[in-house]
């Protein structure tokens, strides 16, 4: 939710923060800071609001460039208003301790009466501050950042990824985790600490993940690490090897339009060499066996937001091909639920980021409940896929707008080859059925293209919709989730009123919602194979269609029988019914975009949101 970065060597410890904040801004963007170290001395600059609020302040204070070493923090508020008193850092009563944390203390209250007990006055409303105050105590009574740090680590609930600098240790940043992210970068002469390498990719592109309970001290001349005891202990070095510029607009207006645009390779990525000659998938980390995968006797798939109407289209394809039970819950609720898992159930998790707390809480109690769990993410070496028992990475490359696009495709082409994988080694489908839908699933990124390429009429029909108030977008069968995924898109971008349901459902009250001139968006499944579908539908757009409501629909090239009963149609190449939501999402995306642009919104960082949601 937040983004924060450190950093130790010889730049102007400002230039190296900012340009991290920079590209983690898609992580918060309620407010911003930096504490850098200059002679044993903590300067800070916060600001409410957007990155440049911070810059034109640091600006104002000739640059700062003087210190090696600093902190930065960009914010996604929990506790507390996006004020400039609650921005971070957090600062000590003394001021020689500054704090910077992404994650909820959930314990805080009891500390902060402690602390204020102790006579300790608070100036913000965050959970943040009372770290800042323990820390500082605890250096007070003689003990090293680090150490100190584990101390206080060691009396914090919760989720927590902090940094912090001190007055007595002008050389180093300390950091610690704890259910929420935080990766080192290494490089000649400096050390970086992040909460994604993006932040220091222009530097270096060798990083280290670290574990679960750690704390990490970086200098000028090397790291170490420990346990929240002090017991050394390693993390995990990778490679990164995506290249710098795929964290740039690379011309586009927004990274939004770039991640749109960037959808035929994406799939095509992610489909890429995965599947061996006897019709199996080859998952990235594999912990489960095939005798794993035919143990199964039902499948639940958790996720949240877009990732969860990829898993909605999921479930009708793992159904159908693999004829087992599949549920769909949101991951938010699904452990609160105690739903029933036992060893022979698999739980698929869907998280672009890898780190959406709520999916991670529903892994962990699938876990305890012995139950085997599929990770589909984005995020190479991120909490879900290291916590899972099998991971199939999608290959998205890097999404940095808010509103998910290019990772929904990519989940779903993840969910087919899972889905094909299941009915493959389970014996439900021959090795010629599995390719069949494979050869099928290869020649989807050109039909994207295809559709991109035609977006201009839906463009020019967003910007004269920019005056509606609200929409309604409605499916069938797997066009039930591309309305919800529609919908979604509108809300989180125009910031207007749109809902998503099952066609057939409308009758039972939603359609009291549709008045003259209301937009109605028909995701219309092709009229090919299941034609009941799409008589279904055809009917359902003649009930909104009688109580005035404007019609556009997401059609099949050569369903002619559509157009006559909506006002606009957008056509999609043919393919078939189950991996249509591949195609008929592409419109809806284009749409939300254009609209919002039109009502001038900020397409990449709409308001009140983050890329990732590493909060419950
Ligand atoms: O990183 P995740 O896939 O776990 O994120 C889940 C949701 O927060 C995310 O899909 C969100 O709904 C999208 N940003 C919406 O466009």
């Amino acid at each position: 939710m937040c983004g924060i970065v450190g950093y130790a060597g010889p730049k102007p410890a400002i230039d190296v923060v900012n340009e991290g904040l920079r590209r983690l801004e898609y992580r918060g963007y309620d407010s911003a800071g930096v504490a850098l170290m200059a002679d044993g001395e903590i300067v800070t600059e916060k600001r409410a609001g957007k990155l440049s609020n911070l810059a034109e302040a640091v600006a104002a204070r000739g640059g700062m460039t003087g210190p090696h070493v600093g902190i930065g923090h960009t914010r996604w508020a929990t506790h507390g208003a996006p004020t400039d008193r609650n921005a971070h850092p957090h600062v000590s009563v003394d001021g020689r301790t500054a704090v910077i944390h992404n994650g909820i203390i959930e314990n805080f209250a009891q500390l902060r009466a402690e602390l204020e007990g102790d006579g300790v006055e608070f100036t913000s409303d965050t959970d943040t501050e009372c770290v800042a105050h323990l820390l500082a105590r605890e250096v007070g009574q003689g003990v090293d950042l680090t150490e100190g740090m584990r101390r206080v680590c060691r009396r914090l609930q919760g989720a927590f990824t902090l940094l912090a600098v001190h007055g007595d240790a002008p050389g180093t940043v300390v950091g610690a985790r704890r259910n929420s992210p935080l990766v080192a970068g290494v490089g000649d002469g400096e050390y970086f600490l992040a909460s994604d390498v993006a932040a220091f990719i222009r530097h270096t592109r060798e990083a280290i993940e670290l574990g679960q309970d750690q704390v990490v001290t970086i200098t000028a001349d090397g790291y170490s690490i420990t346990d929240f005891e002090g017991e050394p202990t390693d993390g995990t070095p990778f490679h990164v090897d995506w290249d710098a510029s795929a964290a740039e607009k690379n011309g586009y207006e927004y990274f939004m339009l770039k991640e749109i645009a960037e959808q035929p390779r994406a799939v095509a990525d992610t489909l890429r060499g995965r599947f061996d000659v006897g019709g199996g998938i080859i998952l990235d980390e594999v912990r489960m066996s095939d005798q794993d995968f035919r143990d199964i006797d039902k499948i639940f798939i958790v996720a949240c937001g877009t990732s969860y109407h990829a898993g909605m289209v999921a479930k009708y394809a793992i159904e159908h091909w693999v004829r087992l039970p599949c549920e769909v819950e949101l991951a938010s609720e699904f452990r609160y639920r105690d739903p029933v898992l036992d060893r022979s159930t698999m739980v698929i998790v869907i998280s672009q980021s890898g780190e959406t707390m709520d999916t991670l809480m529903a892994l962990r109690h699938a876990r305890t409940q012995k139950a085997r769990v599929l990770a589909i993410s984005n995020t190479v070496g991120s909490t879900i896929p290291r916590e899972s028992d099998a991971v199939l990475y999608t290959r998205a490359g890097i999404e940095v707008a808010v509103a998910s696009t290019k990772a929904f495709l990519t989940q779903l082409a993840a969910c087919y080859l899972v889905g094909l994988h299941l009915a493959a080694v389970r014996g439900i489908k021959y090795v010629d059925e599995v390719a069949a839908v494979v050869a099928e699933l290869a020649e989807t990124p050109e039909k994207i293209a295809t559709v991109l390429a035609g977006m201009e009429p839906v463009r020019e029909l967003a910007k004269r919709m920019g005056t509606a108030d609200r929409a309604l977008f409605i499916g069938r069968h797997v066009g039930y989730p591309v309305a919800l995924e529609g919908a979604l898109k509108l809300k989180e971008l125009a910031y207007m009123h749109a809902e998503g349901f099952a066609a057939g459902e409308l009758k039972h009250g939603p359609i009291s919602l549709i008045e003259e001139g209301t937009p109605v968006v028909v995701v219309v499944p092709s009229p090919r194979g299941r034609s009941l579908l799409h008589d279904k539908v055809l009917s359902n757009i003649q009930e909104v269609k009688a109580r005035g409501a404007t019609v556009i629909a997401i059609a099949e090239d050569g369903d002619d029988v559509v157009a006559p009963h909506v006002d606009h149609v957008v056509f999609t190449p043919r393919t078939s019914t189950l991996l249509a939501p591949l195609l008929t999402a592409l419109p809806l995306q284009v749409f939300a975009c254009e609209l919002a642009a039109a009502k001038g919104h900020d397409i990449d960082q709409p308001r009140n949101l983050a890329k990732s949601v590493t909060v419950e």
